[in-house]
Order: structure tokens, then sequence, then C-alpha cells
């Protein structure tokens, strides 16, 4: 296995991309995600733990974030003195008195989730030592965090201070999330931090310990509990300490802060090296279905492990009450709500490669209808309205404003109100689950529900008008244009909803009569509401232009400026923010894929393909891009059609989009929705992986030119596939 298509690395130190890279080498384990910040700290970071489902309604804010835990990573050291740093301005490195940096190497294994760290650094006495950080959150244990530093005199003998810390005052952009009383606990050989969110009531507890040297307690500001330690290096001798962290939240366990004391005292007793073997065991489980092989392009082989370890370290494991935030546990973008991204990116690859991962989502949305069926009745509607942003208590928590922008002013955000979509992409997950595990547990005693309340919101949303059905007021995809009429991507997902829906409940009569019943009855499924869904499948408007063959993405669309987005490049920034927000909202210029995301779910049902390439070559030099899910989902659709050269600029692409940070902005986070959109885009755009109207899976490889092999694994229907498409010969064995 080369290392190389397996490791991200950073050569050098790079002042100003820190906060980049404090996103891309987050570590994570599906509990809690650390951005990569380092354990001395540094002018302008960001650090952030955040865990799964601490969410906080702070006073003054707009809606809820999820919280920035305390930070475990601190390990500050001074060396003869002089506090071991590394300084942003890049003429401050070479300075005395502070030290300077020699030589400065991080690297994160992808297969292992372990982070590495390197520096050579020279302190102001002259001696000379070489640090080697490493740390990993525990992907076996996943309330336990580890750290081990190497300490080597390489000139001098030098003294060492050492100060192993939990800083409990962080907070969020400056929004304070935590109770100021916090207990802060520093004792013999342990410290502790147990704090309580001010709205929320959630309370994390934190324990820390150190082994490999003596340390002293000591507790002096309050919130940032620390054990010292001081010693002195002979000339070439190397020390090696290791701090280890255990987190737990009232979420999991009655006293956060007693529990965690006692795990990190079993975390200790383990020790590192033991800990660190269950860990790198536990990954290679999960590899050993994810990974997917591209032979013949190391960059995107590269970039592809890359998505896939952020899907990974994002996913909950044991809980079925957390989602993925659009910018995963990575960093405080969209507050870490949870979007259709989820539903419609991220977890559909993980319904064929970690199955279990995919159903604790979906699981995720049936605990919630409760606040789904609020919100549809607090809108006069029936059924089940799932929130457009969504946090832990199911409530919609879409801010209603933007935050202030240049003169000040706030822009009002409809996508609350009216990006009504959600409802199906979630609907449309369940079933996609469904067809390629055939878990039937699920779906009858949970899935079906989802797909079949949603599917009666629908029913009592559509109205008649014009002697068809007509859906107003929405935000499909494309978000540029907001409150339209028709969406046609909304009006055509919510037939195939309501077909879904009526093939389901036919299926539920002969292979679970009892479900079926209980569902007939509790969600009032009468032969009426079932007739008036026939009649809205069959009278559904779909806006489509017969001269032109295509769907029209809302009637009145190509009444706006065309503005030729291909003229805007190369450009760093959006079409919209170049043309203004009040200007390219009556433009065509389109956010994302939109026709062309409704062509990546319905494929062929769309149109036949002569309509499906009208509509790509329609659509394509219109769409901005301005949404990071959008290149995945082009790239999808045009290897379906064959267009390979647009389908691999697109793809290389999306899985760059955050390495390379064209838009500036992973630093809030990871895009999520991107990562699962490239999988996607792989396996159903290039390889072709679908079920056939029989519900056999089959594959149709349309491979770059340059790729010699896509090989990966499914899970289908409870049995392991292995693919195998080759370029030219495709060879396409079902192992
Ligand atoms: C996109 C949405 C997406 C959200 C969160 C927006 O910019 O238009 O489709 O759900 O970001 O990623």
């Amino acid at each position: 296995m080369s290392r190389r298509l397996w490791t991200l690395i950073e050569r050098g130190f790079q002042p100003g991309k820190q906060r980049h890279y404090e996103t891309l080498f987050t570590i994570g384990n599906g509990y809690f995600g650390t951005r990569a910040s380092f354990e001395e700290g540094l002018e302008g970071d960001s650090p952030a733990t955040l865990i799964h489902g601490i969410y906080n309604h702070a006073t003054g804010t707009l809606v809820p974030d999820l919280v920035v835990a305390p930070n475990w990573l601190p390990i500050n050291l001074t060396i003869d003195g002089t506090p071991f740093q590394l300084i942003t301005k890049t003429n401050d490195i070479m300075r005395p008195p502070q030290g300077y940096v020699l030589g400065y190497e991080r690297s994160l294994a992808l297969d292992t989730g372990v982070l590495h760290r390197e520096v050579l650094f020279r302190a102001a006495s002259g001696a000379i030592v070489r640090l080697i950080f490493e740390r990993f959150a525990s992907l076996h244990n996943p309330h336990i965090a580890a750290q081990r530093l190497r300490i080597i005199a390489v000139d001098g003998s030098p003294q060492i201070g050492v100060e192993a810390a939990l800083h409990g005052d962080v907070s969020n952009h400056g929004v304070a999330h935590w109770l100021p009383e916090m207990t802060a606990y520093a004792e013999g050989d342990q410290i502790g931090l147990e704090a309580k969110t001010s709205q929320s009531g959630y309370v994390v507890g934190m324990a820390s310990m150190v082994c490999g040297v003596n340390t002293t307690p000591s507790e002096s500001s309050g919130m940032r509990p620390t054990l010292r330690a001081a010693f002195k290096l002979a000339a070439d001798e190397e020390r090696t300490i290791e701090k280890f962290t255990a987190i737990f939240t009232s979420r999991d366990v009655t006293e956060p802060l007693e529990t965690a004391l006692d795990a990190v005292t079993t975390a200790q007793q383990r020790g590192y090296d033991s800990l660190l073997t269950d860990h790198q065991a536990e990954w290679a489980k999960y590899w050993a279905t994810s990974d997917i092989v591209i032979e013949g392009d190391d960059e995107c082989q590269l970039a592809l492990r890359f998505a896939t370890y952020h899907v990974l370290i994002a996913a909950p494991r044991h809980d079925e009450n957390v989602s993925i935030g659009a910018k995963t546990l990575s960093g405080l973008g969209y507050k870490g709500h949870v979007f259709w991204d989820t539903e419609l990116f991220t977890l559909p690859p993980l319904t064929f490669t970690q199955p279990t991962l995919a159903r604790n989502l979906l699981m995720y949305r049936y605990h919630r209808l409760a606040g789904a069926r609020k919100k549809a009745r607090e809108n006069g509607y029936e059924g089940a309205l799932f929130p457009w942003e969504s946090t832990d208590t199911g409530d919609e928590t879409t801010p209603k404003w933007s935050d202030p922008q240049p003169d000040g002013s706030r822009i009002r955000i409809w996508t609350g109100d009216s990006e009504q979509h959600i409802s199906t992409d979630i609907a449309y997950a369940v079933w996609h689950y469904w067809q390629w595990t055939h878990d039937h547990t699920f779906l009858t005693r949970y899935g079906a529900e989802l797909i079949l309340d949603t599917a009666v919101f629908w029913g009592s949303r559509v109205e008649a008008k014009n002697g068809r059905f007509e859906i107003s007021q929405q935000i499909g995809p494309d978000e540029y244009h907001e409150n339209i009429d028709n969406s046609v991507f909304t009006n055509r997902m919510v037939v195939w909803h309501l077909e879904t829906a009526l093939r389901l409940l036919d299926w539920l009569a002969v292979n679970a009569s009892g479900d079926y019943a209980r569902l007939v009855a509790s969600l009032g499924l009468t032969d009426v509401r079932l007739a008036h869904w026939h009649d809205i499948i069959a009278r559904m408007y779909i806006p489509f232009d017969d001269a032109r063959q295509i769907h029209v993405q809302f009637p009145g669309f190509f009444d706006m400026e065309y503005v030729p987005v291909p003229n805007y490049t190369p450009r760093t920034t959006s079409v919209q923010a170049i043309l203004g927000h009040v200007r390219s909202i009556q433009t065509q210029v389109i956010k994302q894929a939109d026709v062309v995301m409704l062509m990546a779910l319905l494929g062929d049902a769309v149109g036949s393909r002569e309509v499906m390439l009208n509509n790509w070559h329609t659509y394509y030099p219109r769409t901005d891009h301005g949404s990071s899910l959008s290149p995945a989902v082009h790239a999808w659709v045009a290897a379906r059609l064959g267009l390979i050269d647009d389908a691999y600029d697109m793809f290389y692409h999306a899985v760059h989009i955050d390495l390379q940070d064209n838009k500036g902005n992973v630093h809030d986070g990871m895009h999520a929705a991107a990562c699962g959109g490239v999988l996607q885009a792989l396996l159903f755009g290039f390889c072709g992986l679908s079920l056939d109207d029989d519900g056999r899976l089959t594959i149709d490889p349309q491979l770059p030119e340059h790729w010699r092999r896509v090989k990966f694994n499914v899970y289908y229907r409870g049995e392991l596939h292995t693919f195998d498409a080759r370029n030219p010969v495709l060879d396409t064995p079902i192992a």
C-alpha cells in the first residue's frame, strides 16, 4: 500500500493557511470532531471540538449553534525558558528571542486518522529540539482522545517546561454558550472540567491525565485546569509524554465529569500503544468496505480517500439522535445545522458501504417526526414537513435573516419557509436505503412512516389550479430564485414521492399487513386521500417547453436576462457576488444543479436521452456552482450522458473543493455534501452503478480515458460485492 496515496501532507509551515488546514486535518470518530489547531495554540487560530448533538441557543442570537466544547488539546512547552510557538507573521519566524522554527511537517494518515506533526525548534538559548506530536480520536472508544509528544534534544541539554491543560474559556466566534460557573478539577495526576450550556442545559465533562513525566496539578484561572512538569533533557535524550482525555456529555451519562475521570484512568492504564492498536483495527474495518481504488489518477485517488475519511469521521456510530451537519464536525459554518445535504449527498454512499451508519442517520429524522408534524400544522398543512435546517429539537432552525451585510442591512432568508423539497429528499433517502438494503424491519417500523407522512403533507400542500395541480412559493435547489411557483424539481419530485408512497402501501399490504393497518389508521390514509394522490400524480404541472424539448426550471425562468456563466471564467467568487444579490436574482444564473439534480435523482424517468441532453446543454452554461453541492451532481449526470470530459472537469473540481479551498471558506468547515457527492458521482456516474427495474444490481462504467481501473465494494441486500471496472476493456465480475 503506497503511503503517498493515503497521506495528506503539509510541507513547511504556511502561516496564512492555518485556519484552512485546521479544517482539513480535523480528526474525529463520529462522536466528536476536533480541528487541527496546534497543542501550543497560534495567533489567529480557531480551535474547536464539536460534539454531536450539543446545541445551544444563546441569548441574542437568531438560532441555535453547535457548541464549541472545552479544548482538550493544550500542551504548552518551554525550552530553556523560550515558549515553543510557531509565529504567524512570516518575517518574525527567524527572529530571536522567541526562538525559531528550523523545520516543519504535518501529515494526516487517512487510513488510521492519526495526525502527526514534526517541528525542529531552536530556543533562544541555542538548544535545538525535535518535537514530534501525534494525536487521534479513538474510533474504538469514541469517548477517548490521545496525544503523544516526543521531545528529542538534538543540540544542547535544555530544561523543558510542560503545561498540559483543558481550556473551558471557549466560545463560538465570541458567542458564549457555557454558563460561567464551570467545575474545574485539578487533583493528583488528573484534571477535569464540567460545563453546562446556558439554554439547552447539556453538560459536558472532560478529564485528562499525563504520562511520562511527574506532574503537579494547578487550577489558577478557574477555567483552565493544568498539569505542570519540568525536567532536563541530556544531549540526544528523548522523552515521551502522553496526554489522555475522556469526553462525556449528559446525552450519554448522568455524571459526565465523574464518568470522564474514571474513563481517563482506564485509558491511561491501557496505554497509548494499546489504544492506538484498537483504534487502527477499527479504522481497518471501515476502510475494508469504504475504500474506492482509482488507478491512473493519483491526485483524484488521494482526494477521494480524503473525502471518504471526512464522511467516516462525521458519521455517528452509536447514536440515532444526531446527524451530520453541512460542515461536519470540522467547523462552525452553518452553525452545525443539518440540511438535505445529509440525505441526498452524504448518506447515500453510506447506504451501500456502511449501512448501519446510514440507518442511524435516517433514524435521526424518524425521531424528529414530531417537529416536522408541528411545522406542517403551524403552516396550515397536514402530515410532516421537515425543517430546512435541523438541530437537536427537530424544530425549524433556519435563521430568518442573514448576518449583517457590509452596509449593515440584513437579507431575509426564505429557505426555512419555502425550501420544502427537504421532506421529499428524506423520503428519497429512505426509499433508496430500503432498495439497497432490504432492511424490512427499518422500513416497516420507521421508514414507511417517514415516506407516508411526508406524502400526506404534499397531498395537503398542492393547489388545484388551472385544471391541474400546482405548487406555489417554493425554493428549488437553485436558491438564487426564491419563492417561485412551480419549481420543476419540486413538482416532479412530489410526483415521484406520491408514486413511491402508493407503491410502498401496496408492498406493506402484502408483506406487512399489521404495519399497513397501523399506518393507514394512524396517518389517516383513507381511500379518499389515496385517490387524491393518484389525481395529483396524473395532473401535476411539470413545466416543459415542447418546442425546445426541455424542462423549464420554473415558468418565467427564460424571460429573465441571460448571463453566460462561462464568460466569467476564471473567477474566485460566485457570479452572484459579481453581479450582486439584487441583479443576479433577475437573471438566468442558477446557483447549483436544479434540473440537473432532478436528472441525477430520477435518471431516465425524467425524459428521453434527447431531453436529458437538451436539459444539460441548457442549464450547464447557466450554472454558477455557487454551492459546493453542484459540481459533483454535474459530474454524475454528465458521466451518465457520456459527456466524459465535462464529467471529469466537474469531478476534479468537486473532489478538490476543500483541499484547494477555491471559495476561501473551508476555515468554516468541510463541505460534507461535496464529499458525499463525489462518491456518488464516481459510483452512480462514472461506474453507472444502479438497480434495474427488478431491483438487480448493475454497473455500466464510462471512465475517463486515463483511469485504468475503479474498484469498489457495495453492500447489496446484506451481501458484499466487489466491482472492478477496467478501462479500456471493462471487466465487471461480481465477487
Ligand atoms: C446550498 C444548499 C445547501 C446549504 C448547506 C447552500 O449554499 O444552496 O443546497 O443545503 O448550502 O450546505
